[in-house]
């Protein structure tokens, strides 16, 4: 049995710079594991399979685990084939990259399992085939992640250290949303970032991260927050009630507030269950890596 960690990510920020001419977007985000993650393990033996404990996900060659083990056995046909097993802690529709990193975990588990394993490089090409932000789950390193999301670059080593472990609260209203529809209500608006202003703040932070960089905001905010009211409602109570700010991860569902250590998180709960009923998932975890 192989078995491989399959972490959530958080968009720390995320501007949105314009539509390409292939129906995707232009996007610049500060991009950051957290320990909350999948397990995946792998047993050899018969031909790929893949059983899930949670039931309400496809088990067939639309889920992103199968899809990543047969892109890689196209490049590898020797690699072995087996049953995935996978236990699902990342919320699905919430904006926390749960299907890309069950598939970069596949691809790094069936790496493993080859005498003479693919580079890093050649796993994170195969992974642009399989969704956006699925490059960045290869190594999980805080980047910055510009194009449609393939193209990544690691944060210095003054601004990763600030970010190193920091305590961060994540929650998730019972509705989820899709990528797809997030990018088309963005679309609709016509709304996009401008390119430079961007780069510049987050140059500037990047230089100098004395505050949390989560008020570089993000900008699919506006147009899914018009549509789904009941995250802006209940994100400016907590805030006008708690002081605590938080902000939407990627396309959402999910919302994420840097928190201080050693205090408790139990008042957000409480009120986020008060807000959105008691169907909310709620995670006090920590930035990973
Ligand atoms: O790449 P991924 O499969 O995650 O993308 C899902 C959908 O989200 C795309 O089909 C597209 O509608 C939208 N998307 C986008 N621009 C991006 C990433 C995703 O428009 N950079």
């Amino acid at each position: 049995m192989v078995s491989e960690i399959a972490h959530a990510k958080l968009n720390l920020s995320l501007a949105v710079t314009g539509r390409r001419e292939d129906g995707f977007h232009e996007l610049v985000s500060l991009v950051h594991a957290i320990a909350l993650a999948d397990e995946l393990d792998f047993e050899p033996g018969g031909p790929f399979r893949l059983i899930c404990d949670d039931k309400t996900l496809p088990t067939d060659e639309t889920n992103l685990v199968l899809r990543a083990a047969l892109a890689y056995q196209k490049q590898v046909p020797f690699c072995p084939t087996g049953t995935f097993h996978l236990r699902k802690r990342i919320p699905s529709g919430a904006g926390l990259g749960g299907g890309s990193s069950d598939a970069a975990a596949t691809l790094r588990l069936l790496n493993r399992s080859i005498p003479q394993p693919l580079s890093e490089d050649n796993l994170r090409s195969m992974a642009a085939t399989i969704g956006s932000d699925c490059p960045f789950f290869i190594s999980e390193r805080a980047a910055i992640m510009r194009g449609r999301g393939e193209r990544l670059n690691e944060i210095p080593k003054v601004s990763a250290q600030t970010l190193q472990r920091r305590r961060v609260l994540v929650v998730k209203p019972a509705f989820a949303i899709s990528t797809p529809e997030a990018y088309g209500l963005l679309a609709q608006s016509g709304r996009y970032a401008v390119s430079a202003d961007v780069e510049q703040s987050l140059q500037s932070w990047l230089q100098k991260p004395n505050r949390d960089p989560s008020f570089l905001g993000n900008t699919l905010e506006a147009a899914v927050f018009r549509k789904y009211i009941a995250l802006p409602t209940a994100l400016d109570k907590v805030s006008y009630r708690l002081g605590v700010t938080f902000r939407m991860t990627g396309s959402g569902s999910a919302c994420f507030a840097f928190y201080p250590e050693g205090e408790t998180s139990s008042e957000v709960e409480s009120l986020f269950k008060e807000l959105w009923g008691s169907r909310v998932w709620f995670c006090d975890t920590q930035l990973f890596g």
